[in-house]
């Protein structure tokens, strides 16, 4: 077959230009990988990538070749894949040659994460059905370990990581979360795949700002959450005939009516041991001005602020109308009360939407009182451990998880929304009222980094922030906390 006869086939089935997944290309005479691959990408070191993807095909499609080694010149007749341009290049850049095993196909794509509560796990499962729709031979191996905001889960993958056995793929805030898995020894630096893919020219730019660590990509984001949220009872609110809380006088006024009708006013949760700090945090983000809450991560505000102070005496405050079995509540479970009419309202971030949706509960919401204008903002991403036993299967993963069809199947069942900046007006109204609200806020408002989340501070910060609310929670004593927080700032920032 002449090369010009290969191109008028390319032509034909339409894969000039490579917009699609792959096209497949039947040989009409003899014909060697490095030459297709010259013919169709104009180089020969493609021969692996196009070997790699017809293997891929041949195992759940008997019509394709099955091809055993890169030198060998395919018969005639011989139907090969040809995979699209962007997927043959990182393909190019992940696969080591040492290993002849990744040209055949196949395997797994182990994906780790802690999305298993309502929401979580259907968002997670619309990626997945994307995935599998463009690579039916791999199985997908869905690693979780539960846990709200992934402690239980990060304290596994870190040894794992250690080990040199890590899954294919995990889950991985973006910000200095990074920090706590040296992503230089244990991580692959994706700059490559972001240009290769185009996510540099797809997220906002204070987005890759924050995914850059040591000069490097390390994640592919797919959304964005808010963490400042206050969800409430349509019907109690309704019954009563009130307003969602614009201040935390506002907010203590319906507590009090509350209490006095014998509903919980505020569903607290904290089994994971960072719910409560969460709520410490979108009350610090009331309490401070944007920029005041930002300085408390670089060290431009004193945690001795009068702000922090207001801040612990607020939480101190909302301790007098929880539900008092907070500490056996996890996020989820204590919607609960929320759906069944016993709790009024509740602080967490629009994961907490995912889970109504997914139990179908009508909900309100609101910005925690003191905080509109500013979102308290956390982004998942996907990062590729160096010693993923499946490199070349987490191409597509990372692809799929950038991608706009995979950040709208994704995010319109996870309660976040797509982190890339080019969702058109028709894709947005795909979305519920309050996805489509938060996208708005995210334009507009203040952006301040979620510290339980990743985002404002490395792990260790965060760890001693969670302890100094969890220990407030049992003294309630506002200075010896304040005190806390200001000897953890002193530790992570070295002053
Ligand atoms: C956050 C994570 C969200 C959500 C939440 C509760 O840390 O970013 O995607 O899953 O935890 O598990």
């Amino acid at each position: 077959m002449k090369f010009s006869k290969i191109l008028a086939v390319l032509v034909a089935f339409g894969i000039l230009g490579f917009a699609q997944v792959g096209s497949p290309l039947v040989l009409d005479k003899p014909a060697a990988l490095k030459d297709i691959a010259v013919a169709v990408f104009g180089d020969a070191s493609y021969a692996p990538a196009i070997m790699r993807a017809t293997n891929s095909k041949a195992l759940v499609d008997a019509s394709f070749a099955r091809i055993s080694r890169l030198d060998e010149v395919l018969p005639s007749g011989a139907k090969v894949w040809i995979p699209e341009e962007a997927w043959a290049k990182a393909f190019l850049a992940v696969w080591d040659p040492n290993r002849v095993e990744d040209l055949f196909g196949g395997g797994k794509l182990v994906v780790g994460s802690w999305w298993t509560a309502g929401g979580e796990a259907e968002g997670l499962d619309a990626l997945f059905g994307l995935y599998r729709g463009n690579y039916p031979d791999v199985v997908i191996v869905n690693a979780t370990i539960a846990g709200g905001a992934g402690f239980a889960f990060k304290a596994v993958l870190k040894p794992r990581l250690i080990a040199g056995d890590p899954p294919d793929t995990f889950q991985l805030h973006a910000g200095l979360e990074v920090e706590g898995y040296s992503p230089e020894t244990y991580l692959r630096p994706l700059d490559d795949l972001y240009s290769i893919f185009g996510w540099d020219k797809v997220f906002p730019p204070d987005l890759l700002t924050l995914m850059r660590y040591e000069g490097h990509y390390w994640g592919v984001p797919v959304n964005i959450h808010r963490a400042n949220v206050l969800w409430y009872s349509k019907e109690i609110f309704a019954k009563y005939n009130l307003k969602p809380p614009a201040n935390w006088d506002e907010f203590f006024q319906i507590c009090d009516f509350l209490k006095s009708k014998g509903i919980v006013p505020i569903t607290l949760a904290n089994a994971g041991g960072w719910e409560a700090p969460h709520l410490f945090e979108t009350i610090l983000a009331s309490t401070l001005t944007p920029e005041e809450y930002r300085g408390l991560w670089t060290g431009a505000t004193p945690w001795t602020h009068p702000g922090v102070t207001k801040a612990l005496e607020i939480l101190k405050k909302i301790l007098d109308y929880v539900n008092t079995d907070y500490s056996a509540h996890t996020w989820d479970t204590v919607l609960e009360y929320i759906a069944a009419g016993r709790g009024a309202m509740n602080v967490m971030g629009d994961w907490a939407m995912g889970w109504f949706m997914a139990k179908g509960v009508d909900v309100g919401w609101a910005p925690v009182p003191g905080t509109k204008g500013v979102f308290d903002a956390l982004s998942d991403t996907f990062a590729f451990p160096k010693r993923a036993p499946n490199p070349i299967n987490v191409i597509g993963w990372l692809e799929v998880c950038g991608s706009k069809e995979g950040q709208i199947a994704f995010n319109m069942r996870k309660g976040s929304i797509p982190a890339r900046t080019d969702i058109t007006p028709a894709e947005k109204a795909q979305f519920n009222p309050y996805l489509q609200s938060c996208m708005e806020d995210w334009a507009r408002d203040a952006i301040v980094p979620s510290v339980i989340h990743g985002a404002a501070a490395p792990e260790s910060w965060v760890v001693d922030f969670k302890d100094a609310i969890n220990l407030f929670l049992v003294t309630k004593d506002v200075a010896r906390a304040q005190a806390a927080l200001v000897a953890a700032a002193q530790a992570a920032l070295g002053k």
